[in-house]
């Protein structure tokens, strides 16, 4: 197949690469043009485990390139994926302006059937505003013939940091379309994964995706809510979790409480999907409950750093981790920018180490943050060590070489890596999230 793929960011550069590794021809175009200029080279600027050796094997064996214009890549393919972003805009609604200006510059350039597929995240009825936008822009190449098309939503369920275990090992696959064609061309393409396919309609596919992201957040801003009850009552969120986890129809994943949810996907898609409801005519308080909640666990973090060193001003934090989860170098809404923010406005020194988030994070964060080199040079003077991110390398660390270098033997852990009688055995005063010390 030949495919066109628009927007290179962690969707569509995934998306590309695993098409082209299947052994199709993948065009991916991008309008920020010193990114495409590094992609030709094999350059990736996102860290994302597998994806650097794909992108150069497949530029290699010629199956991916990558280009600025939509209008050769469109006119050389019969599917063309939508993977652009779409941000949130202050009241929280998706600003769509990408995926329209997209739109109109296929259909400019359509020059025979073509399969427009939306994989980008969002609210339901953009499909028919896509279809919408294709008709009205598309002149039939400036003849008066009629072009067919096909406009289907296959949303993407990829985590970060396992894209490409998860494109090519899916738990389903969601195709809405319109068409018994639409319907042929997806499933072939999809063959070879082997994978449960759910055919619906358009719509029935953009709610999937946002009513999948709601209900993890949901799962998570639930078992954050049960630590809190668990932290009062004296009972230990671990056990509650596997106890409820074991029941099928409730299900392991998706309940380990902490510091909260982040990323680029949670926070935008639940705001979307709340404006998109009430657009509808559906107050959706119950997912502005879950979002409460998640913010609110920030301040149950630094309530525990409070509580273990008293004041904060002109005392020295170390924090453990920046990105809003392991396995990626990405901090957008990562708790750790405001657990620091607003430590450092409390008056308190931070000094920070992760793994792959440091230069993304010098960006972001405010300045006068010590960026250390491992756990230990975070440890050494400080009075406190935060987990802010469960990178496996903080799971087996040196203990009494980290005692030693701490300032106070105090830790505050914000993913529950540790196990809280272990690490009082070992001298420290340590609290998790929900945890029975
Ligand atoms: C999420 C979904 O899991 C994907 O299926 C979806 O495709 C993607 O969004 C998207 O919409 O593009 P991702 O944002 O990569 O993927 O991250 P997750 O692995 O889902 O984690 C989200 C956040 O929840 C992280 O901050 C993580 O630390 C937190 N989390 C996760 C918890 O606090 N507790 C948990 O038990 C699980």
């Amino acid at each position: 197949m030949n495919i066109t793929v628009i927007g290179t960011g962690y969707v569509g550069l995934v998306t590309g690469a695993c098409f082209a590794d299947l052994g199709n021809r993948v065009y991916c175009v991008d309008n920020n043009r010193k990114k495409i200029e590094s992609l030709k080279k094999g350059k990736i600027t996102i860290y994302e485990p597998g994806l650097k050796e794909m992108v150069r094997r497949n530029i290699r064996d010629g199956r991916i390139s990558f280009s600025t214009s939509i209008k050769t890549s469109v006119k050389k393919s019969e599917i063309i994926f939508i993977c652009v972003g779409t941000p949130s805009k202050e009241n929280g609604e998706a600003d769509l302006l990408a995926l329209e200006n997209v739109s109109r510059e296929i259909a400019k350039n359509i020059n025979s059937y073509k399969l427009i597929v939306e994989k980008s995240t969002v609210p339901v009825e953009t499909g028919e505003w896509v279809k919408k936008t294709i008709k009205t822009f598309s002149a039939g190449g400036g003849k008066k013939r009629k072009i067919r098309f096909d406009i289907a939503s296959n949303p993407e369920f990829l985590r970060e940091g396992s894209a490409i275990e998860d494109f090519m090992h899916p738990d389903r696959i969601v195709i809405g379309v319109e068409s018994r064609k639409a319907k042929k061309i997806l499933s072939n393409l999809y063959k070879p994964l082997n994978a449960p396919i759910v055919v619906t309609d358009i719509k029935s596919a953009e709610i999937i995706k946002h009513a999948s992201n709601s209900f993890l957040a949901t799962k998570i801003s639930f078992i954050n809510a049960i630590s809190s009850i668990c932290e009062k009552a004296g009972a230990d969120i671990k056990e509650v979790a596997k106890g409820i986890g074991l029941d099928k129809r409730i299900g392991k994943g998706f309940l380990n409480a902490g510091a909260g949810f982040g990323g680029s996907c949670f926070p935008k898609d639940l705001s979307a999907f709340i404006h998109i409801a009430e657009k509808l005519g559906y107050k959706f308080d119950f997912l502005e409950e879950v979002k409460r909640i998640n913010e609110e666990q920030k301040d149950v973090i630094i309530d525990k750093i409070l509580k273990l060193i008293w004041n904060i001003p002109g005392k020295t934090i170390g924090i453990l981790g920046l990105s809003f989860k392991p396995n990626t170098d990405d901090i957008r809404n990562a708790p750790s920018i405001d657990i620091i923010n607003r430590l450092i406005t409390q008056g308190a020194r931070i000094k920070a180490y992760d793994p792959k988030a440091m230069e993304k994070s010098r960006g972001v964060l405010q300045k006068g943050i010590t960026y250390c080199k491992d756990a230990y040079d975070v440890a050494r003077g400080s009075d406190c060590l935060v987990i802010l991110t469960g990178w496996n390398e903080f799971k087996e660390l040196d203990f009494r070489r980290l005692k030693k270098l701490l300032k106070q033997p105090t830790i505050v852990d914000g993913r529950n890596i540790y196990d809280p009688k272990m690490m009082k055995k070992m001298g420290f005063v340590y609290t998790g999230v929900g945890r029975k010390v």
